[in-house]
């Protein structure tokens, strides 16, 4: 057996590219990340401006059309957003079969997955066939998760109500009730924010799966299960389970000393590109604040508020989007477990977008490995094996 270390005709990465951090692997027109000045724009509109101004259904226009729509536009794009919301009878009777405990994002990935079967355009990927599912699924994502959310109380499903916006249906079919104004805008903010990042993780999925030319559905299963992961959108999750797990105010010292101590990361901070803080996170510290203080309970925004000041003055770790969405979402009474599918329900948004873009300028992502395992190793018979 050799020890050599195989060479290919890739330079070797040593050192360097681990994660590939630092390479550009595509072109894109959809959003830019200014890392070092902490700005995010889409489709060259300032995040600030769009969180201002903006709604998500508008937002996912400007992202899948590169430019807003005018009035006209706009009300045919958020008709069919509204008449594509309801989901396919058979799908619940996949979820009716689905044990309980399945997390909600497992069962928004295999919702995905059924549903590209009843969409009549599954193999056409042209790019009107494209626009057209991805109105469909990003219609649907509420609805799966909404749905899924009272399967799993034994409550029977709500249908979504066409007079109310995405994020406010969203609410209404999770609990039954018209949210106020303020918490629907506050999520509204909150998806026109998520709705698209650069080449993230769980985007660079999609377009490796578009790459080979599959189908959208199957690109949009892939960037589902790359977001699930914690040091992605799963972070909002563990952002919450360790302000639950501090508790008060009290213990909070202590457990950021214990953390620092033993090296762990502190969800909701750091980031591949963001040398500043997130400029997401400035508008989610304010719809903490604001929603906590209109319900009365501002106890996890406050404790959110020691946890950054410990953590930035520990090391110089930009806040990064999962960090504040957390103690806001939980205030509005969403449960831990959907913070993660409602950072999707955002994000098919931009991943959307960002297939048709692969599409139309296609070539195959297939980067190397540099091979560092043992060579001509001789193949010893089974009886023979230690
Ligand atoms: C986002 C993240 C995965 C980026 O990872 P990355 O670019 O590979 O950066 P690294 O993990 O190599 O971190 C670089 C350094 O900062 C430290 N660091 C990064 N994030 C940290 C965190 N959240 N808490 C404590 N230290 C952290 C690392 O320990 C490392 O320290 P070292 O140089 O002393 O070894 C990482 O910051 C992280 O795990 N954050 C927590 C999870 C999270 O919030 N994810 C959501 C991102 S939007």
């Amino acid at each position: 057996m050799s020890d050599v270390t195989a060479t290919t005709n890739a330079k070797s990465s040593s050192g360097t590219g681990k994660g590939l951090e630092g390479i550009v692997a595509a072109q894109t027109a959809i959003s830019l990340i200014d890392g070092l000045n902490g700005r995010l724009f889409y489709r060259g509109l300032d995040i600030h401006d769009l969180a201002s101004h903006s709604t998500f259904e508008e937002t996912t226009a400007l992202l899948w059309y590169g430019r807003l729509p005018n009035r006209k536009q706009f009300e045919r794009f958020r008709q069919k957003f509204v008449d594509n919301r309801m989901i396919p009878n058979d799908i619940v009777s996949i979820m009716l079969t689905l044990p309980p405990k399945t997390s909600a994002m497992g069962v928004l990935r295999t919702c995905v997955s059924a549903v590209a079967t009843y969409d009549p355009d599954t193999g056409d990927n042209s790019l009107d066939a494209n626009v057209n599912k991805s109105i469909r699924l990003t219609a649907s994502f509420p609805t799966f998760i909404a749905a899924w959310h009272r399967i799993r109380n034994g409550l029977w499903p709500i249908s979504p109500n066409p007079d109310l916006g995405h994020a406010a249906n969203f609410l209404y079919m999770l609990t039954g009730e018209v949210p106020n104004e303020h918490i629907a805008r506050a999520l509204d903010i909150a998806l026109i924010l998520h709705a698209d990042h650069g080449l993230n993780a769980s985007t660079f999925a999609a377009r490796i799966t578009s790459s080979t030319l599959s189908n959208l559905h199957s690109a949009i299963v892939s960037a589902i299960g790359t977001l699930k992961g914690s040091l992605h959108g799963g972070a909002n999750e563990q952002v919450m389970r360790m302000l639950l797990e501090i508790g008060s105010m009290e213990r909070i010292d202590q457990y950021m000393r214990g953390a620092f101590a033993s090296k762990k990361k502190i969800p909701g901070f750091g980031h591949r590109v963001y040398k500043a803080d997130d400029p997401r996170a400035f508008w989610l510290q304010k719809l903490s604040k604001q929603v906590g203080e209109e319900a009365g309970k501002t106890r996890w925004f406050e404790m959110s508020e020691v946890i950054r000041k410990a953590v930035q003055e520990h090391r110089a770790l930009p806040v990064n989007v999962d960090f504040y969405s957390a103690s806001l979402y939980y205030t509005m009474g969403i449960p831990t477990d959907l913070f993660t599918p409602i950072f999707a329900i955002s994000r098919v948004a931009g991943w959307t977008a960002h297939v048709y873009e692969q599409y139309s300028d296609n070539r195959l992502i297939r980067p190397e490995s540099e091979y560092v395992g043992p060579m001509d190793v001789p193949y010893q018979p089974i009886d023979e094996r230690p």
